[in-house]
């Protein structure tokens, strides 16, 4: 009797969770992706597509007004002789990031794998190989998980209805939403049958159209349905710049930590879902030739620190350039990264959202009963911070030295605290009892 009531319970409870959920349900190889993907907190975005060799960034087709059978041509010259997917995900590994998120098709709409539902693809190049297959075997042996970026919109297509954007490509205005919707539908199942397993599909373009006077149906239930059934654990995320929908896993945020929203693309509600905050090492995201103004590694350290510190992961953008090398300021970037993580990423990886935050210069990350604090500024002398529950000892993450501290009132006092000039982030780790 016991038994059945138990059961009774959990099955209530289940329809309970679905009613809230409308009809979606994660599994539970669902749940247990979202929650390594939690932990896992940095990952590289790669723009890489024809937009690389025209060297002006992922946009260059509708910023410029470019014809897109003219923009096509670009295609006869894809020839990045020296791509090599080992030396990138390596690259990318050993900046401690614990996944790669692939543009397999852009807003260009040309796909960067052996896609059978288009000719417009990376197969009917000079260079003619798959690159997403080299690149997914790598990530594969080299345990790193593979997300794909995919674009909802298409600046070349006849058939996508068109939007706010790609006004000036030379589209005629054939639209056929079920033609195009069945072509994506195919192209995903595609990308989750033929190259093993896929950790996320990040969505874009959406927001082409926001500005529709009916609301436009994408018909997204549908499709997040199909990507579940093919691939339970694969995540799914969609830069739609809202609070998630059903059927999405991850909640994402463009160029701003969650809960800021200095880059006008993220005063959306935060969701309980896994966070993720993508971000560019310099400007732009595909390559672009002007575009110099890297970050210092100091600043990207500092923006992992403070997504960290938010409970959601950095997704750092890396654009390939031409010849299929990245760029080598990222490559340095990459790697000072990684020498940092290597030493502190115990208080990063597998952390969650700490309670305590002043201003942009004291922030936190908590693992069971640890709290890190990271100042993030050499200037800070001594602190004294809101902080609830009993402290057993407060030491130095770098030597594990104990620091002298006070607990009144509610508030934790460290009097005094020596940062060497120049530090990126002083951890202090605070023990509760
Ligand atoms: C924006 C841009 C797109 C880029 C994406 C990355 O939505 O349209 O070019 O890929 O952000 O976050």
């Amino acid at each position: 009797m016991k038994k059945l009531l138990a059961l009774l319970m959990t099955v209530s409870c289940m329809l309970t969770a679905q009613a809230q959920n409308g009809g979606y349900t994660p599994t539970p190889e669902n749940l247990k992706a979202r929650s390594e993907f939690r932990d896992s907190r940095f990952g590289i975005f790669l723009h890489w597509g024809l937009y690389s060799i025209f060297g002006q960034g992922e946009w260059y087709m509708t910023n410029a007004n470019i014809n897109h059978a003219e923009y096509a041509k670009v295609s006869e010259a894809f020839y990045p002789h020296r791509f090599d997917a080992a030396q990138w995900v390596a690259a990318i590994k050993a900046s401690g990031a614990r996944y790669i998120c692939f543009t397999s098709r852009h807003h260009e709409g040309f796909s960067m794998w052996d896609t059978k539902q288009s000719d417009y693809n990376i197969m009917n190049t000079p260079y003619g190989k798959d690159v997403l297959r080299m690149l997914a075997d790598e990530c594969h042996r080299q345990d790193v998980k593979l997300h794909l970026y995919y674009s909802h919109l298409d600046w070349t297509r006849e058939d996508y209805p068109i939007g706010r954007t790609g006004r000036g490509t030379g589209r005629e205005g054939r639209a056929n939403w079920a033609e195009y919707y069945a072509f994506m539908n195919r192209q995903l199942t595609e990308l989750l049958t033929n190259y093993g397993e896929i950790g996320a599909i990040w969505f874009d373009g959406v927001w082409d159209h926001d500005s529709d006077s009916v609301p436009f149906d994408w018909q997204l239930e549908e499709q997040y349905a199909l990507i579940h059934r093919l691939q339970p654990a694969c995540l799914v995320g969609n830069n739609h710049h809202q609070t998630p929908v059903e059927g999405e896993d991850i909640q994402i945020f463009e160029r701003d930590v969650p809960g800021e929203n200095k880059a006008g693309l993220s005063g959306q509600e935060i969701s309980r879902l896994p966070l993720e905050t993508c971000q560019t090492m310099n400007g732009m995201w595909g390559y672009k030739v002007v575009d110099q103004n890297y970050k210092s590694t100091a600043e990207l350290i500092r923006l992992l620190v403070r997504t960290s510190a938010k409970g959601a992961n950095l997704l750092l953008n890396v654009g390939p350039q031409p010849d299929g090398t990245l760029p080598a300021t990222a490559l340095s970037r990459l790697s000072e990264m990684g020498e940092w993580l290597a030493v502190n990423g115990s208080s990063i990886y597998g952390t969650e959202a700490g309670e305590v935050v002043v201003g942009d210069s004291i922030v936190s990350t908590r693992c069971g009963n640890v709290t890190y604090l990271h100042v993030l500024s050499d200037k800070v002398k001594r602190i004294e911070v809101p902080f609830a529950g009993k402290v057993k000892r407060v030491v130095a993450f770098s030597d594990k030295q104990r620091l002298e501290y006070r607990l009144r009132d509610g508030k934790l006092c460290i009097p005094e605290i020596n940062i060497p000039e120049e530090t990126i982030n002083y951890i202090i780790e605070i023990h509760k009892k």
